[in-house]
């Protein structure tokens, strides 16, 4: 009888005790507002941030309500302005064109490649169109960032890096986040840490720094916080930037504290589980996986694999299939956007480029949740199950 996957694509693990310890003390005290602390207290909220610059070995950190504020925040605070154009991913999510949207500027799509990464090439001939790239590493697929900080640096274009996905990978050695003048996380559930919602924010340069703490709302209180430049930078920038108020609260940040420090077991696990999908779909005519470069550390916290120059009913019956097996797919060639599989052409609010290669290669890709709440087995037995049905359709067509 056919194997069926019985395990749940979007059930994360529970919050660990002590993050649950840390959270019920802060519920208890109700102290919940990073700015609301007793005589001597150090907030959790700047706590985090003091830890997680330590940890990405950057200057500055903020904790922000989330990735996509993070990112929007971003752009702010390196000077982009209503009418700009930033650069970006035409392979990404809805919150990174949103975010230029909520800044009011206009995406300028650059394509992706079979790697499901920028396409350097292309980026080279659309550096010049804009000052600033908003660069998604998207399902946490890492590009040559050496060549990508040499294209933007030559062509003075400050790089913006949305870490959403590559918490705890890096290129060559460096942390992703660290390349650009400003790496930004998301906390979100789906994420590598899990506060429901929350994002962060990290940079070395102190004016970005104190642009975006006043952004984020932080009244005149930035004093408090322990992980932002001194307060004379804050003079510079204090009655010039606007309160676009979008705080991290304790009670996330104490979630967050216990769940950073274990961030690099998590990365081993989901690696674990990453590879034995990825030796379970290896060697399949039709299927092509992502071959991952030495210079990258990843984090497989999910896995796509690509079926290139498929017909549409062929790549349907595959998810069909799967999906009757209990292994939930999800495409990005889709004629319309399911979920969070949105692509350029569904964000109709800016310019919709003709991208032909874009087009090809997300008529192609398929993505699958790597939740840590599957074990290795499980993902040996995902593969076994994709691969039966997938041969099976490839066969047939
Ligand atoms: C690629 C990417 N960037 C940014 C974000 C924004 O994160 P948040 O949901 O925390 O706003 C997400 C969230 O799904 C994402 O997938």
């Amino acid at each position: 009888m056919a194997e069926i996957f019985t395990g749940n694509f979007t059930q994360q693990e529970p919050i660990p005790e002590d993050a649950i310890a840390a959270a019920v003390e802060v519920m208890r005290h109700g102290r919940l507002h990073r700015y609301n602390t007793a005589e001597g207290e150090l907030s959790e909220t700047a706590l985090l941030e003091q830890e997680f610059a330590a940890q990405m070995g950057a200057k500055y950190c903020l904790a922000v309500a989330s990735g996509g504020y993070a990112l929007a925040t971003a752009l702010r605070a390196v000077g982009v302005q209503a009418g700009d154009a930033v650069l970006t991913n035409a392979f990404t999510l809805a919150p990174v064109p949103g975010s230029i949207a909520a800044v009011g500027g206009r995406p300028i799509y650059v394509d992706v490649n079979e790697a499901l990464t920028i396409d350097l090439d292309d980026l080279t001939t659309k550096v010049d169109q804009a000052k600033v790239l908003l660069l998604s590493h998207m399902r946490g697929h890492l590009c040559d960032m050496d060549r990508l900080m040499q294209i933007c640096d030559a062509a003075g274009v400050t790089v913006i890096e949305d870490c959403a996905h590559t918490m705890g990978a890096s290129w060559n050695g460096v942390l992703s986040g660290r390349h650009g003048a400003v790496g930004c996380y998301s906390c979100q559930t789906y994420k590598h840490v899990n506060s429901g919602e929350g994002g962060l924010f990290v940079t070395d340069d102190p004016e970005i720094a104190a642009r975006a703490t006043m952004l984020s709302g932080s009244y005149m209180l930035y004093e408090r916080h322990l992980a932002a430049p001194a307060p004379e930078v804050f003079e510079q920038v204090k009655y010039v930037t606007p309160n676009i108020s979008g705080r991290m609260d304790n009670l996330r940040a104490a979630i967050l504290r216990p769940q950073l420090k274990d961030l690099d077991r998590q990365v081993e696990r989901w690696n674990a589980r990453y590879r034995a999908l990825e030796a379970g779909l290896r060697d399949l005519p039709g299927l092509a996986v992502v071959e991952r470069p030495d210079a990258e550390v990843y984090v497989g916290s999910s896995f796509q694999f690509l079926l290139l120059d498929w017909a549409p009913d062929g790549v349907q019956q595959v998810l069909q299939r799967c999906a009757a097996r209990g292994v939930e797919l999800k495409w990005f060639g889709g004629a319309e956007p399911q979920a969070f599989t949105s692509r350029y052409d569904s964000w109709r609010y800016a310019d919709v480029p003709s991208l032909p290669q874009s087009d090809r290669v997300l008529a192609g890709v398929i993505d699958i949740r790597v939740p840590l709440t599957f074990s290795v087995e499980d993902c040996a037995q995902i593969a076994r199950i994709i691969r039966a049905e997938v041969g099976a359709v490839f066969q047939a067509e």
